[in-house]
């Protein structure tokens, strides 16, 4: 019988990189999310039935344990931007982690990987830096033996970073920025899958690992990198944190009487943690550890810009074209 890994969240951008690889591995990979009729895209990664969503819902006991019976393997992909709801940060990312390690400890699962964040801190001002410290405490303490992996923001395909400010240079001629010279590290989503696969494989020794993209570079740099990407020119504007809190503030409460029908563009949380750096920390073991080569911004992003250009897909043609003219 081949061996089975339970991915809880694994139908979000990382987890359905981590399922598609332990899927070409041979494992059988449970998809462990609370709408597994919105995973149904999972099924492809393998043969009939090896990748199969499943229920669950990480807030309790008996959900997480169902879904874990028989795991050789399993890794904790959930996390949230909600401070408030049920689903809210010490929920998910404090209590569900620890939930989830404590149960894997007690089903005698062989190897566990948790994915956090950098600037993971239970003294962090930010509820999602703090959670994400308290989360990785609890999992350790259930699993001293699990892998823990803390990327910088992660770019892909599906990534909520890129495209969404590229989204937004499509509508008027400023682009706002908060905290444009704080320093940034991407990773490309598939590295962080690798990682998550060395640990899951036991191929990779436990620990914390610090995950970043091969260039470090300012916030502002990387989205005039995705500006040339996009061929599109726009004033960037750096707006001061606080007015960027106050922001923050009126759009949470939009986002609350709304009924989620308006989504915040930024909350006061995220704003806190804009005023740090996301880079790997000095000293810190990450990709180079494990044997990965990282993968630079530049390589991927015209794969899944492209459709930001002002001609979409026909601006290739369209510059192929007026290159013949001139010759
Ligand atoms: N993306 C980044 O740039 C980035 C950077 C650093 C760290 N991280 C961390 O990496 C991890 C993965 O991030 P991601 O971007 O892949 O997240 P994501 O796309 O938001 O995916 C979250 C997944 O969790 C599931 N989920 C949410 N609440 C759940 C619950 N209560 N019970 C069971 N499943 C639940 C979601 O599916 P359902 O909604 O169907 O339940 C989804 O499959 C997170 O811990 C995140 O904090 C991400």
């Amino acid at each position: 019988m081949s061996k089975l890994v339970t991915i809880y969240g694994g139908s979000g951008f990382v987890g359905r990189y981590i399922a598609r690889r332990m899927a070409k591995l041979g494992w059988r990979v449970r998809v462990a999310v609370r709408r597994p009729n919105e995973a149904l895209f999972v099924k492809p990664y393998g043969s009939v039935g090896q990748v199969e969503p499943v229920f669950c819902n990480i807030r309790d006991d008996e959900s997480v344990r169902s879904v874990m019976h028989g795991a050789d393997a399993v890794v904790n992909c959930v996390g949230t931007f909600d401070a408030r709801g049920k689903n809210n940060f010490d929920a998910v990312q404090s209590e569900g982690a620890g939930r989830i390690a404590r149960i894997a400890a007690e089903e005698g699962v062989e190897s566990f990987v948790h994915l956090s964040a950098i600037g993971a801190d239970r003294e962090s001002a930010s509820s999602y830096a703090r959670t994400k410290g308290l989360g990785e405490e609890a999992v350790l303490a259930s699993f001293p033996s699990a892998m823990i992996l803390r990327p910088s923001v992660i770019f892909g395909m599906e990534d909520n970073f890129f495209n969404r400010f590229a989204g937004m240079a499509r509508m008027g001629p400023v682009l706002p920025l908060v905290g444009a010279d704080m320093k940034f590290q991407p990773v490309y989503v598939d590295n962080v899958a690798e990682a998550a696969e060395k640990g899951l494989t036991g191929v990779a020794a436990p620990g914390i690992y610090e995950l970043g993209g091969p260039e470090v570079k300012s916030f502002r740099a990387f989205i005039e990198e995705m500006l040339s990407v996009i061929r599109r020119r726009k004033m960037l504007l750096n707006l001061p944190f606080g007015l960027a809190s106050v922001m923050g503030r009126v759009s949470e409460f939009v986002q609350r009487i709304t009924g989620g029908l308006f989504t915040a563009p930024i909350t006061r949380d995220q704003v806190i943690m804009l005023r740090k750096d996301n880079v790997v920390s000095d000293g810190a073991k990450g990709l180079k550890e494990l044997g990965i080569t990282p993968v630079a911004p530049e390589a991927v992003l015209p794969d899944y810009l492209w459709r930001f250009r002002p001609g979409g897909q026909y601006d290739a043609i369209k510059e192929s074209a007026a290159s013949l003219r001139t010759e």
